[in-house]
């Protein structure tokens, strides 16, 4: 007879509900004297290790920009466009910054037509006026257009010419005074010859002031992670997307663990600047080991643990995801590369759990899919309010991709498509900031709770203990009727 010893071979695979973390005396005088950080891959570390995932139903700019503002990444899904990727990326990376750098901008020639197609496009409010040689000669904000029907106009009869400027290294304190001083909202960089260099706005000083510990980059601009596919066209993504300012690019596959994977690797690894490269999804010690000698800065795990799928039924395959951490843990640990854990999270104790056996992040999905900042638009139903979500290898996503991609759809090929992901409502939960503040304190006392001052000791301390079925259904509110 072939095939596994089911004798010899068999192990208990454990997930959250399965474990408890032992309580031990603390010296944490206050949940607020945790430290959050954590490592999100080799050389991104992030200050809450928290990042909403690859979803088309979960992450595209607005909630990478929310996430972001709160110290974590957001991950902008594959399931667009390069074109509309990068801008994805963009409207991230122009959405905050100690300067912008590459400022929307419109010739004067331009229309007003024009001047709203680019607001829209890239969620601003104001875009510069400059020559071919890249002087500036003037500003259209929403203000500017706020009574103006004819979309023919030119911009050179609409623009403010009038300009308040600040030479290059103007401080963002010294802009938050001229600011004030002048009543202003933006404020155009120009260098001595009066080049256009960039752009400061108030409103980036009022988030700097309003979210203190956001991820940011080098230049002070929000961080964004974007994911890519194996396929040959996804090396081509990679580079722009890198080149449009993503800090790391995720390979993104439902069984990483492969010879695609692997050889898309070490195709952008040299291509893609000093962006860190997240690869999964592995649920194994062996999956993690190839990938992290492949050049892997982090590696994402969890095969079937999401909300919203349904691999292990379909395919039989999968880990239980407490355990799947704990082996990747494992190896990654002696190679010094961060482990994320991805899905499975519905509440902050599932968090704390997760980083206890070794995980350096979490990502999160249909938590996030119910929030204002996710793609969709809110549902009502009789019993409440919800917002769609989906599997990325359910059959509407997989419709949804071929329609976008051929314009058409091949009936027979999708009556043939096996999906391993469904479709789904999950309760609209208001903001993101809401979701992530609750999930935020309850990780902070998880810390407690294990006398952990940061995620590194939570992780050295922490002990776990296997429960029953009848310790977990001691574990909620029972035998009481809830009223709220
Ligand atoms: P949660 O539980 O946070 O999980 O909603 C999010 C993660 O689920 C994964 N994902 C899928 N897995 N089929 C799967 O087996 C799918 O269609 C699918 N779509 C998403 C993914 O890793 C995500 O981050």
């Amino acid at each position: 007879m072939t095939g596994s010893n089911i004798e010899n071979d068999l192990r208990v695979g454990y997930t959250f509900d399965d474990v408890l973390l032992i309580p031990q005396r603390s010296t944490i005088s206050s949940r607020k004297d945790t430290n959050l950080q954590s490592n999100l891959s080799k050389n991104i570390r992030l200050n809450i290790p928290i990042i909403s995932a690859n979803m088309d139903t979960v992450t595209e700019s607005n909630m990478a920009i929310k996430i972001a503002s709160l110290g974590g990444i957001g991950i902008i899904h594959r399931f667009m466009t390069i074109e509309e990727q990068i801008n994805e990326v963009l409207s991230v990376k122009r959405s905050e910054g100690i300067m912008i750098d590459q400022p929307v901008t419109i010739g004067q020639d331009g229309n007003v037509g024009q001047v709203k197609e680019l607001m829209s496009l890239h969620k601003i409010g104001g875009i510069l006026v400059k020559d071919d040689l890249n002087k500036l000669l003037g500003i259209i904000t929403k203000r500017d257009l706020f009574f103006e029907y004819d979309d023919k106009k030119s911009v050179k009869e609409v623009m403010t010419k009038d300009l308040i400027t600040a030479p290059e290294g103007t401080s963002l304190d010294d802009a938050k005074t001229i600011f004030i001083n002048n009543k202003i909202e933006k404020l155009p960089i120009v260098d001595s010859s009066d080049e256009l260099v960039g752009l400061i706005t108030s409103k980036d000083i009022y988030k700097r002031d309003k979210f203190p510990i956001s991820s940011k980059d080098g230049k002070g601009r929000l961080r964004v992670g974007a994911a890519i596919g194996v396929r040959e066209e996804d090396v081509d993504r990679a580079i722009k997307l890198t080149e449009a300012g993503a800090d790391t690019i995720v390979i993104d596959i439902a069984h990483g663990h492969s010879n695609h994977t692997i050889n898309m690797i070490s195709k952008i690894k040299d291509k893609i600047g000093k962006a860190d490269i997240i690869v999964g999804n592995v649920a194994t010690a062996e999956g993690t080991k190839d990938l992290i000698e492949s050049g892997a800065d982090a590696v994402k795990v969890g095969v079937g643990s999401g909300s919203i799928c349904i691999t292990r039924i379909v395919t039989g395959a999968g880990v239980p995801q407490l355990t799947a951490i704990s082996d990747c843990v494992s190896v990654a640990k002696e190679h010094n590369i961060p482990i994320i854990a991805d899905g499975g999270i519905r509440t902050s104790g599932d968090i704390t759990k997760a980083l206890a056996a070794g995980a350096s992040t979490v990502m999160i999905g249909s938590m996030l899919a119910g929030t204002d900042e996710s793609p969709g638009v809110i549902v009502s139903r009789p019993n409440g309010r919800y917002k769609m979500t989906r599997g990325m290898a359910s059959l509407g996503a997989a419709v949804d991709r071929r329609i976008k991609e051929t314009n058409s759809i091949d009936e027979q090929e999708m009556l043939e498509y096996v999906p391993e992901g469904v479709e789904a409502l999950v309760q609209y939960r208001g903001q993101a900031s809401e979701v992530i503040g609750k999930l935020v304190g309850g990780l902070r006392s998880g810390l407690s709770y294990c006398n952990a001052k940061d995620i590194i000791e939570l992780q050295n301390n922490s002990k776990f203990i296997r429960i029953t079925g009848a310790g977990k259904a001691e574990s909620g509110a029972h035998d009481v009727h809830i009223v709220e």
